[in-house]
């Protein structure tokens, strides 16, 4: 479904990525774990087309990302952003419909159908005429799933999804991503919720300097990683005291 062969990317003199490699299959779940600054973001930035890579190819469902191919990859890849990212000034179903709006042409009343169902799927049908301030950040994260959903994606790409969000909200939002992952979706998560990613992952890639150290089935790699540097990230997750 999304394959990444030999990616590099620079910021100016800074090398980001380099040579990264690696492909998830429809309907696999894999977890993206590393240190802050390794590169995470970037990545899933660039498989969106939100970035573009100096060099290497990407490829979504058969598709290859080049400028002239950037709208049919964002329809087939959806993002969730740590910050949730939504519209203040909208209201809730309004930040849903918006991209099946504008960028499929989705008339807004079939698209203000399937954005109430969507609700109902992440338990928030009663707050559609609400603005994302007057909700948790729980909620908002629930929505910006909601949204992702909206566009019929083929994968997800979550950017940290929870890190933004108080403890007692984490678990409403893991809640919505467990489900999608019983319905077959596949998603590609940048997380540290360990535990999560160790039940519901079936790849784990661990990233350190832009390079990718491990990749294998997400039981081996968060619990008896190969690199000593996998290792001590890890550790350090797991006990940061
Ligand atoms: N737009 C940008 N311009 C310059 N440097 C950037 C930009 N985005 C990211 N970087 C740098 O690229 C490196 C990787 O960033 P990022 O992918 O966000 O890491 P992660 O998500 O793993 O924390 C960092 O050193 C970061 O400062
Ligand atoms: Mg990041």
């Amino acid at each position: 479904m999304i394959e990444l062969k030999n990616i590099a990317k620079s910021f100016g003199t800074r090398q980001v990525l380099r040579d990264v490699s690696f492909s998830i299959a429809a309907g696999e779940v894999a977890c993206l774990i590393g240190p802050s600054g390794s590169g995470k973001s970037t990545i899933l930035r660039t498989i969106n087309g939100l970035e573009r890579h100096d060099a290497g190819t990407i490829t979504v469902d058969g598709t290859l990302l080049t400028d002239a191919a950037l709208p049919a990859i964002r329809r087939k890849v959806s993002m969730v952003f740590q910050r949730f990212n939504l519209f203040p000034h909208r209201t809730v179903i309004e930040n849903i419909i918006e991209g099946p709006v504008q960028v499929l042409g989705e008339d807004a009343e079939s698209a203000r159908l399937r954005a109430m169902e969507l609700l109902k799927r992440v338990d928030l049908a009663d707050r559609a005429d609400a603005y994302p301030g007057q909700l948790s950040g729980g909620q908002q994260q629930r929505i910006g799933i909601a949204r992702a959903l909206a566009m019929g994606p083929q994968a997800i790409l979550f950017d940290e999804p929870t890190s933004a969000l108080d403890p007692e909200r984490v678990g409403e939002v893991l809640a919505v991503m467990r489900e999608l992952t019983q319905d077959g979706m596949t998603m590609v998560v940048v997380t540290h919720e360990i535990s999560f990613a160790r039940e519901v992952a079936d790849r784990a890639l661990f990233i350190d300097e832009g390079v990718i150290l491990e990749d294998g089935p997400a039981r081996e790699v968060l619990t008896a990683p190969s690199a000593e540097r996998t290792r001590l990230f890890l550790d350090r997750v797991l006990s940061p005291l």
